[in-house]
């Protein structure tokens, strides 16, 4: 078993990289697991600088490992993209989903298209060596939350090729399909 240490505070996002790779011979790591009980500070100003930041993070302290990180952003076509690097905290200074998902209903309330993506950036850095992979899902925003599966903003977004929301699809459709197991499924192909 390769030991991959994950810099990431949020249990979704170990519990999701997990199942992608649940038949592969890694074994993730998480913040937690090290005693780190706190976020890692993310001051980049996009989502690659972010990813990079808490990778590095890492890195320094645990150099024999393999470390990954990852940041992720949702960006709505009619918000050109926002909100993008700021998806986290959207709706106001703390990292409320709810909030979040309603300041972009209320933004999407005028507009026809309500198309998006949520783009996940993976960092990896092994031995000193940064390499990126990126996983996108193209999708829509519904006009309310439905829901009970997933995080963040699951119960708002819809992706191509369902009627449902991912928190609606619930876990097997992510794996399948996400923004993330897409980054996953490219950084394995680079380990491999
Ligand atoms: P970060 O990558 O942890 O900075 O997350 C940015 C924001 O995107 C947070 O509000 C997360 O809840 C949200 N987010 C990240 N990944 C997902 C996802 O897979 N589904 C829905 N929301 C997500």
């Amino acid at each position: 078993m390769q030991k991959i240490l994950f810099a990431t505070g949020n249990i979704n996002k170990v519990i999701e990289v997990r199942k992608v790779l649940a038949h592969l011979p890694y074994e993730i790591i998480s913040l937690k697991d090290l005693g780190i009980d706190y976020d890692i500070p993310e001051t980049g100003g996009t989502l690659e600088e972010n990813a990079t930041i808490k990778s590095k993070y890492l890195a320094e302290r645990y150099p024999d490992y393999h470390i990954i990180s990852e940041d992720t952003g949702l960006e709505i076509d009619a918000l050109d993209g926002a909100p993008g690097v700021i998806t986290a905290r959207y709706g106001g200074p703390e990292k409320d989903a709810i909030q979040n998902m309603n300041k972009v209903l209320a933004e999407l309330s005028n507009k026809e298209d309500r198309s998006g993506q949520f783009r996940t950036i993976i960092s990896h850095i092994y031995q000193g060596v940064e390499t990126q992979h990126e996983g996108i899902v193209r999708g829509r925003m519904a006009k309310e939350l439905s829901g009970n599966n997933g995080f963040g903003y699951d119960p708002i977004f819809i992706p191509e090729g369902y009627e449902k929301s991912f928190a609606n699809l619930g876990d097997d459709v992510k794996k399948s399909m996400s923004h993330r197991s897409r980054a996953v499924t490219k950084l394995v192909e680079s380990l491999e």
